[in-house]
């Protein structure tokens, strides 16, 4: 196991007027805080917004580039649309190719309904099968977003619960972060 923390990205992936995104990735982005393992670079597609034409060479593209590159790991934190993910996360999947080849992607997914985010994740992971980028396993759900809040609007979930979730799946992120690094330090990857 190498020392040098793991790059992890996490993306927020709602755009959306009264989302709820930064309170998960808020309680998400402290647990990965607590690791000593894994760095984090937080990338809210509401500050990064891309452009519809996909044009590769738009300032907004090249100057979150680097960011993507640099990144040994995702984790996406995503809400479920029309049984799918939002439109701008799949703009930003769409604007880049390299950056997400051959890396671990982390799934934080929530909904209204009982699904909990499933199905946007279920696609998430056939759509970076392009980049031969691979889903962990287990994903932090949360079904009912809304039965998460208190009165307040205050994110209140089960922490013990959630929080037993988020490592596990962090764990197996930095198991194949790891791998892929000493692996990549062998033989560059070629698509
Ligand atoms: C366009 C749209 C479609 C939605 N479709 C689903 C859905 O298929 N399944 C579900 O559980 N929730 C669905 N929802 C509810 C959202 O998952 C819920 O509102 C969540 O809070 C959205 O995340 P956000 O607040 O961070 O944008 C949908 C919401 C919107 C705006």
């Amino acid at each position: 196991m190498s020392t040098n923390p793991i790059k992890v990205v996490v993306v927020i992936a709602s755009t959306r007027v009264g989302r709820l995104a930064p309170s998960v990735a808020r309680w998400f982005t402290g647990q990965l805080g607590q690791r000593t393992d894994m760095v984090t670079d937080v990338v809210d597609l509401i500050d990064t917004p891309m452009p519809n034409d996909l044009d590769a060479n738009a300032p907004e593209v090249v100057a979150l580039r680097p960011r993507l590159a640099d990144a040994e790991a995702f984790v996406l934190v995503v809400p479920e649309y029309n049984r799918s993910v939002p439109g701008p996360l799949k703009t930003l999947i769409d604007c880049y190719n390299a950056e997400w080849e051959a890396k671990p992607v982390g799934f934080v997914t929530y909904g209204l309904s009982m699904a909990g985010g499933v199905r946007a994740v279920e696609h998430l992971r056939q759509i970076f099968a392009e980049f031969h980028s691979f889903g962990m396993k287990d994903i932090v759900t949360f079904p009912r977003i809304l039965s998460h809040f208190d009165a307040d609007g205050d994110f209140v979930p089960d922490l013990d619960g959630c929080n037993a979730a988020a490592k596990l799946m962090l764990d197996q992120l930095g198991w194949w972060a790891d791998a892929l690094r000493e692996a990549k330090d062998k033989r560059p990857y070629r698509s």
